[in-house]
């Protein structure tokens, strides 16, 4: 089968680990008679600096008639000036939402080998596999109004946390999906205590829970779901949340897994069926880290393994997806580690030759 792929390095370390998931697809393309067609484009600072917005009209249309889109990382000190009109960031947002990519998956899986990499111990961690669905295009990203202001007093700013009774439906509908599939048990985490957008998600929540009988539904306040994160995180199997608690939560989850290099994520505008293509932004959970960009340091398996769930879920190819990721887990295996998951008598390696190696076993 064919596909076409708009392919957004982006900034910082992206164009150093996008190239690595290339190898990995094309590897995979070759072994399995896949063609790989794929369009690069700028997003981010790199597109604010060559086309003076963080993301073009065109670049949208392009990623809106391919199969996926591919991206590595967005941001960086260059754009960070607080008072710019522009920021890197928003390119990325005005994807999600032009694309309508309101699911957000993020899978949280810690490898055997790799638990000794980690803070934790082993007994905490060892056989952790939950999945976060990440409200991805409402909540204080996009809620209005959003504004910073003067007045007599000084500055002012606001964020809203809005959310529609729709929004939360059917994000809440495609944590229930998935729940289904895995363990029927979907913990929905809100701050329903203080917050009255969390209220209306969790009666929503409740609502939506009736076309699911078979699934228990548990509520979660989400500071206590960051504690039990670190504290019990083989209690949790699919949590749903909304834009910006699941930002935070995922970035402390990626520390179970040894590193956030390791987490990867897939953006769908609706629920992903087993050998159906649905539409989709592929990205490591990662930043940008420009301190490390080009010094051929960081870890690619976030986005290698975004590559896996590009194949899964935009090309119904689960063969194919899963050898990338045996290919990921065969050279973890052998003891091939980045310096951000290195332990003690492991084999150090870069980005471009971890990429190499999975790339060796994935169309090997
Ligand atoms: C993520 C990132 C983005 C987000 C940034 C880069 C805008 O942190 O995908 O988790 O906050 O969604
Ligand atoms: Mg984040």
């Amino acid at each position: 089968m064919n596909f076409n792929l708009t392919v957004l390095p982006g900034d910082g370390v992206g164009p150093d680990v996008t190239a690595e998931a290339i190898k990995a697809l094309q590897a995979v393309g070759k072994k399995f008679g896949h063609g790989f067609y794929l369009e690069n484009r700028l997003i981010g600072g790199a597109a604010i600096d060559a086309e003076g917005v963080a993301v073009s009209g065109d670049t949208l249309a392009q990623c809106k008639k391919s199969d996926a889109v591919l991206l590595g990382a967005v941001g960086g000190p260059k754009w960070d000036d607080p008072l710019n009109k522009v920021r890197p960031e928003d390119g990325l947002l005005e994807m999600r939402k032009y694309l309508g990519l309101f699911a957000n998956l993020r899978p949280v899986k810690v490898f055997p080998v790799l638990v000794d990499s980690t803070n934790f111990k082993p007994e905490v961690i060892e056989g952790v596999e939950f999945i976060f669905v990440r409200e991805l295009t409402g909540g204080l990203y996009f809620g209005k109004p959003k504004r910073r202001w003067q007045t007599a007093k000084g500055r002012r700013a606001v964020d809203s946390m809005a959310y529609s009774e729709q929004e939360i439906e059917r994000i809440v509908r495609v944590g229930f999906e998935l729940a289904q599939r895995r363990q029927k048990k979907l913990i929905s985490v809100d701050k329903a205590n203080v917050l009255e957008s969390s209220r209306l998600w969790r009666q929503v929540a409740v609502e939506v829970a009736e076309s699911y009988p078979d699934v228990t539904l548990e509520h979660m306040l989400v500071d206590a779901c960051s504690m039990r994160i670190i504290q019990n995180p083989k209690y949790l199997d699919t949590l749903v949340t909304e834009n910006t608690f699941g930002d935070i939560l995922t970035d402390e989850a990626s520390m179970l897994a040894g590193s956030m290099g390791m987490l990867p994520s897939a953006s769908l505008a609706g629920v992903p069926e087993a050998g159906v293509r649905i539409f989709g932004l592929y990205e490591p959970i990662h930043g940008s880290a420009p301190r490390r960009a080009g010094l051929d340091m960081v870890n690619p398996i976030a986005i290698i393994l975004s590559v896996a769930m590009m194949l899964r879920y935009s090309c119904a190819l689960e063969k194919e997806a899963q050898a990338v990721e045996s290919a990921v887990e065969a050279v973890l295996n052998e003891g091939y580690r980045t310096y951000d998951i290195m332990s003690e008598g492991k084999t150090k390696v870069g980005t471009k030759e971890m990429g190499d190696l999975i790339a060796g076993k994935a169309g090997g």
